[in-house]
């Protein structure tokens, strides 16, 4: 156990335990709910294309940035700037993590209960053959839409979550993580090979992989960077917290990437799953947040054994959720403990109750309330914490670590425990100038445009 400021905190057993928690933290809803709703609002191909620069250009040095700040100063992020540049404001760019952390659990977790319906719902086979795109969007507006079970769901989700953040991160969220990734991955190569065979699956992978330069616009740029971000659990401190929870000895470069190329791949193998099943049925590509429970169950409905895949896929999908809400409360939960000395027992359930209550106009703005509903409360919740949010957070940690502590440090904290970073000049460079000019410029842009959503 590496030495930590408060014997509350814990940390992971190894590399491998990092690697599989802050994969669980970065593979979620995000990747399997968030993309493709993201990539057909943002046009499809060009969203991919603009996504996978965001990922390479900004995504992997914010997320090096974030998990040197938590090594350095193993602490959860407010302490972590306190610590290395005491009496200043930087301590607010930890704030506003804290902050977003919980915003995003909010929504997120109303999500994650959808996961656990749809779960529900594959084990009493409710997606059976006959299943086609009309009597999916019905099942789907029909569990989302009435307020007694959307918010039962929530509460669960977010209860199962206090409860294993309240055990510790090595014990609960490591032992989460280990068993139920390769399963998903499995599962979703599997659906894979099943999309791209169904009739008319072509037009949706032209769709997905086909860029049409003509309808690359501002807000393509913002849906694409804040979904780099989202995915990869950036912008908000939980890669912070995390990497203070890394063991000093062992070497971070190769844990680092291999997370974010496990993220961007499982997010593209959704995409490629979706898009063509999605085409296949005949359906339409903006289906907002409901896109993806919506498609899948034509997909279960089109093959062999559907009814176990479907309860394999769900059961993934909310043990993916789950390591993502895990790490968005730890963060808040961390932020107690260590600075304000909470037990985590107190600070897991005052702070998953507090969650709760901003979670119910999301879980009611599906059809349950007609004013929440009609306002778009949970899309507007996402945009501005998941977009907004994490890309300024992000923007202020590159010019945090460019500018006021050092791509030096940086370096010497990424580079610890062994492997060499290769071109690190260049990736000091990337730190200090790519990432600030280039999402500086998105959210210059949005504001000279106006065009926010
Ligand atoms: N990355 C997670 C996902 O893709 C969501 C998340 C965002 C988790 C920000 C932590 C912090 O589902």
């Amino acid at each position: 156990m590496a030495t930590s400021p408060s014997s509350d905190r814990g940390a992971w057993s190894g590399k491998l335990g990092f690697v599989l928690a802050a994969a669980g933290s970065a593979i979620g809803l995000g990747n399997i709910w968030r993309f493709p709703y993201m990539a057909a609002e943002g046009g499809g191909g060009i969203f991919v294309l603009v996504y996978l620069g965001c990922v390479l250009a900004i995504g992997i040095p914010v997320l090096f940035a974030e998990l040197s700040i938590g090594r350095a100063t193993e602490r959860n992020p407010v302490g972590a700037f306190k610590k290395l540049v005491p009496g200043t404001w930087w301590s607010a760019v930890g704030g506003m993590g804290v902050l977003a952390g919980f915003a995003i659990l909010a929504f997120y977790s109303v999500i994650a209960g959808w996961t656990v319906g749809y779960l529900w719902m594959a084990i009493t086979g409710t997606f059976g053959p006959d299943v086609d795109a009309a009597a999916s969007a019905e099942i789907f507006s029909g569990l989302i839409g009435s307020a007694g079970p959307a918010i039962t769901l929530t509460v669960l989700f977010l209860g199962v979550t206090a409860v294993v953040v309240r055990g510790g991160v090595a014990g609960g969220i490591e032992k989460a993580s280990k068993i139920l990734m390769p399963v998903l991955l499995s599962v979703l190569v599997l659906l894979l090979i099943r999309a791209v065979t169904l009739p008319g699956a072509g037009a949706g992978l032209e769709y997905l992989l086909r860029p049409d330069m003509s309808e690359l616009t501002p807000k393509v740029f913002i849906t694409a960077l804040g979904q780099a971000l989202f995915s990869m659990s950036l912008g908000m401190g939980a890669m912070i917290t995390y990497g203070s929870y890394f063991p000093k000895d062992a070497s971070l470069p190769f844990a680092g990437t291999a997370v974010a190329l496990a993220d961007m791949g499982i997010a593209l193998l959704a995409g490629l799953v979706i898009f063509p099943a999605l085409f296949s049925a005949g359906m339409d590509p903006q289906g907002g947040p409901g896109l993806v429970f919506v498609v899948l169950p034509t997909v279960f409905a089109n093959m062999p054994m559907g009814h176990l895949f479907g309860v394999l896929f769900f059961a993934c999908l909310s043990i993916a959720a789950l390591t993502s809400t895990i790490s968005l409360l730890e963060v808040v939960v961390a932020y107690f403990v260590d600075e304000k000395g909470w037990s985590r027992p107190k600070a897991a359930l005052i702070i998953s109750l507090a969650c709760f209550v901003l979670a119910v106009p999301s879980a009611l703005s599906q059809g349950a309330n007609a004013w929440l509903t009609d306002f778009g409360w949970l899309d507007v919740q996402n945009i501005i914490w998941g977009n907004y949010g994490l890309s300024i957070g992000a923007l202020l940690i590159c010019i945090f670590v460019g500018w006021k502590w050092g791509t030096d440090k940086m370096l010497q904290y990424v580079e610890m425990g062994g492997n060499p970073v290769p071109g690190r000049a260049m990736f000091a460079f990337v730190v200090r100038y790519v990432c600030p000019v280039a999402i500086g410029a998105v959210l210059a842009f949005l504001i000279i445009t106006r065009e926010y959503f």
